[in-house]
């Protein structure tokens, strides 16, 4: 078997087509908005309409990936779908997905969960498959997407949100993936949704403490040896799984503090290389498995060909990864911003009341 170059050759995003501001949300609950905007950080939810579902959400980023490819569909052999809103216990998303592209042949297809790491791990499966020859130079077409939902007046309410992330994992044009990663797994139940419920169990605390305790976990190893504010520097953007963006800020911090950096070297390391890649996060709200990648599609406009991003990765349960990727020649070219700069412009608002009435629809679909 022949090892492959291999990585990200294309990017596909896709936002729902409705939105509400944090402002409606906190109107609506008799919250300060200040809550959710400076506390958690979070802008804008946004939501599906009910004729509109993960079938939908993904298959658009997948359409639009392979649009962006110079491939055809006869040369994908693997189709790998991280998701938490499974809409079967046993048929993979990736069929609903390959059946909407018209995918059909010699094909791996599955669905992978891991809360929101379930992207991540279909990614690094991708690509290892490729490098490892088993792929015979055939691609694989991996999607991140999920509709982040919480029950009415639950905590996390703010945080909801939606969004799918594709890549043809092919020759790395946009970028590599590299294979030196450095995880961090912990059982817990800090977040979950047992077989048969609609919305997840939280205990948000937990939750804040085994997202730190990974992200300090995955940062010291990255580190291990070598000096860890010169490890971030070489990197020009780092980027997180975004649950709300001041959980992001809350783990950067905690990193530098344990790695003994200066308040204002964390602060500088924040705003240039953190903060930034957060920017379609905030329009997005939580998209569990999209959300780190939708970070990471950000961070990789524009960049020059050997320009560097971290991913840190992480999903309740709980399981975290941090991996680099290295910019290819095609990275430059972003062509992929359209999608969401697109999405955003066309998206419908919905005021309170709006959120009421779609909620009340959303509940009887799942009923
Ligand atoms: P809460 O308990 O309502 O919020 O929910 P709080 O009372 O802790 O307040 C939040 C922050 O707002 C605090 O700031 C307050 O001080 C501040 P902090 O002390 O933390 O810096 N605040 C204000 N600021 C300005 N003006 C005001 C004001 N009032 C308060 N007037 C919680 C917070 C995160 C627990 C909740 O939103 C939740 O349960 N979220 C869902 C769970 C979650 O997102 N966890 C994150 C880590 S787990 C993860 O990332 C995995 C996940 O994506 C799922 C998966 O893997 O599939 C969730």
């Amino acid at each position: 078997m022949t090892r492959v170059e291999t990585g990200i050759a294309s990017i596909g995003l896709h936002l729902p087509p409705l939105a509400m501001p944090v402002e409606e949300l906190a109107a609506l609950r008799g919250v300060d908005p200040d809550k959710y905007l400076i506390g958690l950080g979070c802008s804008e939810i946004s939501l599906c309409p009910p004729e509109f579902g993960i079938v939908d959400l993904a298959s658009e980023a997948a359409r639009r990936a392979l649009s962006r490819w110079d491939g055809e569909l006869e040369d994908i052999g693997m189709i790998a779908v991280g998701t938490e809103t499974a809409v079967d216990m046993s048929r993979p998303l990736s069929a609903f997905v390959a059946e909407e592209l018209g995918l059909v042949g010699h094909i791996r297809s599955y669905e992978v969960k891991h809360a929101c790491y379930g992207g991540t791990l279909a990614l690094r499966q991708a690509c290892e498959w490729r490098m490892s020859g088993a792929a015979r130079d055939k691609a694989a077409l991996v999607v991140a997407a999920d509709i982040a939902l919480y029950e009415q007046g639950d905590p996390g309410e703010p945080t909801q949100g939606a969004g799918a992330v594709a890549f043809v994992v092919d020759r790395p044009e946009i970028a590599t993936v590299g294979l030196d990663s450095h995880t961090w797994s912990e059982p817990a139940f800090d977040f979950y949704r047992p077989v048969g419920e609609s919305y997840p169990r939280v205990d948000g605390k937990l939750s804040l403490e085994c997202y730190k305790k990974a992200a300090v976990e995955c940062f010291n190893a990255l580190a291990e040896g070598r000096n860890p504010a010169e490890v971030m520097e070489r990197f020009s953007a780092i980027c997180f799984h975004v649950p709300f963006p001041k959980m992001v800020r809350k783990a950067f911090h905690l990193v530098g503090e344990v790695a003994g950096w200066s308040a204002e070297k964390v602060q500088q390391l924040y705003s240039e290389k953190v903060e930034p890649s957060m920017l379609w996060n905030r329009l997005s709200g939580n998209s569990y498995t999209a959300s780190l990648w939708i970070a990471v599609a950000n961070a990789l406009q524009g960049l020059k060909p050997g320009e560097q991003v971290a991913a840190f990765s992480y999903g309740s349960g709980f399981g975290s990864e941090i991996l680099s990727l290295i910019a290819g020649p095609r990275a430059k070219d972003a062509d992929w911003a359209q999608d969401i700069e697109r999405d955003i412009a066309r998206r419908g608002r919905v005021d309170a009341s709006a959120y009421n009435l779609l909620r009340s629809s959303v509940r009887t679909a799942a009923a």
